[in-house]
């Protein structure tokens, strides 16, 4: 995680600094800071907390260079404080750098270093970065970042500066993102696209171990042997508005109201005619008769999204399929041979333990289908298949319209593996396609009857624990909405399958519990109906959401039923995610917590 921005031009760095890093700050927000190089003179300003706090300092401080670099922290190593925010300073302060990964061989080249009597002031990873480019700088600082690459391990986005070059300054990347943006007598560096969007929509994307030096007027990319890389410009075609708050108080909620357009985006080019067309998803029905397994593997909640595509491959298409968390997959000598597909989900296409779990997939022998929302990301250049999300930047850390259309992707994988394999028939699958064209405008309905949920929401936000239970579809739905609440609201909570309660965690029931119940499997829906007397026999209140036709039957034995429009069970969870995501939303909301950037969270998990 941690963002980093970096600008050489015309116009004083400061204000395109602190605009690029107010883009990132969804990427970590321990700490802020820039530096400067004003003409040969190194300048640096940081400190703990928001990047309102930089802001803040910096309106005292005169700073004109027109070259800086920037970072927002999410912190990995060492506490957050003004001594461990970025940039860290070379020991004789003439190396200013910033970073986002992690230097796994840190301890090592720290001793390396001391008994070259440096000293360090920070407990971070990164100082060591800027000892070492101080240590072999002779001159020529891009040789000096080229050896100090050689041997530092982990990953890293870094933005170099030295004091001595007033006219350029170098980065360079390995497993963490890093864009670089052209410009008219002015060039940028981002971890991620809309913190340069408002300069520049032609971007060069560096690959793993290129690094690049960034005068005003050029670019040079190398790769990790010095010799010089043609990059292709990547040209942008979204608005920056995209990434704008656009009058709504929250991102979340923004990014909510965007559910039925990015999923109409992800669902209707890939339906023509009657057809479905997976653009870059070239996979034959050869390859599919052959196919004796599918993995899934993500993290959070693509992972939950992941569970979904589990039930609905598994009925589609009769292929066993095995779902991971990727940080476990990619450690435990996954079971993996040329006869397996890998399905990766990921909105970023940059969390690492996923990347990493792609790589181990691939070296196994596994073809590599992605489902990735940022097009041009490591995910979506690693896969051999991808199939995009078109769900526009994602700004809240708590992920809602990617979920949508992850899903969204995965029944228009399953429906085409499935009449491939010849496991449903094209009437099924022209069913199952009419029913999921008709979500969006049910998740509409849901957002205009949002107030029910928010009058539950502050009823009921003062809760200490709150279960969510479900079965089949609704039990991945459950992981989902639990997350959502815990990760924004901060109040404990547990997603259990509807039939595994009684099993220990009833224990746990007690009068006023509040247990929150998916139901909208229509042939499980007597089952979760026994599972809600169990609960409530013990006192819990309990919140029910279900489709329009099971209503009435519902509110005989719930607190509240908050219902969907009448959709197929096989698609419900595209649509009934939807009001769980409103609840979380307003619990917080009533909490007074920042929903947008809850606490120790990031929204692009790029170290381990
Ligand atoms: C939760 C959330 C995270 C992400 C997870 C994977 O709201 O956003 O759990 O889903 O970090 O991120 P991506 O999808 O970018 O790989």
């Amino acid at each position: 995680m941690c963002g980093i921005v970096g600008y050489i031009g015309m116009k004083k760095a400061i204000p395109v600094l602190l605009n690029g890093l107010s883009k990132l700050e969804y990427r970590g927000y321990d700490s802020a800071g820039i530096a400067i190089n004003e003409d040969g003179r190194l300048r640096v300003e940081k400190c703990k907390g928001r990047l309102s706090s930089l802001e803040e300092r910096l309106k005292t401080e005169k700073l004109d260079g027109v070259m800086g670099i920037g970072h927002t922290r999410w912190a990995t190593h060492g506490e957050p404080n003004d001594i461990n925010s970025h940039p860290h300073i070379s020991q004789s302060g003439e190396i200013a750098v910033v970073h986002n990964g992690i230097i796994e061989n840190y301890i090592q080249l720290k001793e390396f270093l001391a008994e070259n009597g440096y000293v360090f002031k920070s407990d971070t990873d990164t100082e060591v970065v800027a000892h070492l480019v101080e240590y072999y700088y002779k001159g020529d600082l891009l040789e000096a970042v080229m050896k100090v690459i050689d041997e530092i391990e982990g990953s890293y986005a870094l933005g170099v500066l030295c004091k001595d070059d007033s006219d350029m300054f170098v980065c360079a990347r390995k497993d963490s993102p890093l864009v670089i943006g052209l410009g008219n007598g002015e060039n940028f560096i981002a971890s991620d696209i809309p913190a340069i969007l408002e300069y520049t929509r032609d971007i060069y994307i560096l690959e793993d171990k290129e690094v690049a030096v960034l005068t005003k007027d050029s670019v040079k990319v190398f790769n990790s042997l010095g010799a010089p890389v043609k990059k292709e410009i990547f040209k942008v075609d979204w608005d920056v508005e995209a990434a704008e708050k656009g009058g709504f108080e929250h991102f979340m909620m923004k990014e909510m109201y965007e559910e039925p357009k990015v999923i109409r985006d992800t669902f209707n080019p890939r339906v023509k005619n009657g057809e479905l067309v997976l653009d870059n998803i070239n996979i034959t029905k050869e390859d599919i008769e052959k196919l004796q397994k599918i993995h899934i593997v993500a993290c959070g909640t693509a992972y939950h999204a992941g569970v979904v595509g589990k039930y609905i491959i598994e009925k589609l298409c009769r292929i066993s399929v095995e779902v991971d968390v990727a940080s476990e997959f990619r450690y435990r000598d996954p079971l993996i041979t040329d006869k397996e597909l890998t399905i990766i989900i990921s909105q970023s296409g940059e969390t690492l333990d996923t990347l990493f779990a792609l790589r181990e997939a691939k070296k196994k022998g596994s073809r590599i289908v992605s489902i990735v929302n940022v097009v041009g990301s490591s995910i979506a250049r690693s896969s051999d298949d991808v199939l995009y999300t078109w769900a526009g930047p994602e700004i809240a850390v708590a992920s809602t319209k990617a979920y949508n259309t992850q899903l969204t992707a995965l029944y228009l994988i399953a429906l085409d593996f499935g009449l491939k394999k010849g496991t449903i028939s094209k009437q099924e699958a022209d069913e199952i396609l009419s029913s999921l064209r008709e979500i969006p405008s049910g998740i509409e309905a849901i957002l205009e009857d949002k107030e029910s949920i928010q009058k539950f929401a502050h009823r009921h936000y003062n809760a200490k624990s709150i279960f969510f239970i479900g079965r089949s579809l609704d039990y991945a739905l459950s992981m989902e909405g639990s997350l959502k609440l815990k990760e924004i609201s901060y109040i404990h909570s547990e997603a259990y399958a509807g039939g595994e309660l009684k099993h220990g965690t009833i224990a746990l029931i007690e009068k006023g519990t509040l247990v929150v119940c998916p139901m909208t499997q229509d042939a499980l829906f007597d089952k979760m109906v026994s599972n809600i007397r169990e609960v409530k026999a013990r006192g819990a209140v309990v919140l029910a959401i279900t489709q329009n036709r099971h209503k009435e039957e519902l509110e005989k034995t719930t607190d509240l039923v908050l219902t969907i429009p009448d959709v197929d069970s096989l698609v419900s969870p595209v649509l009934a995610v939807t009001p769980l995501q409103l609840f979380a939303y307003y619990m917080a909301l009533e909490k007074g917590c920042d929903v947008d950037k809850p606490r120790n969270l990031a929204k692009s998990v790029t170290v381990e």
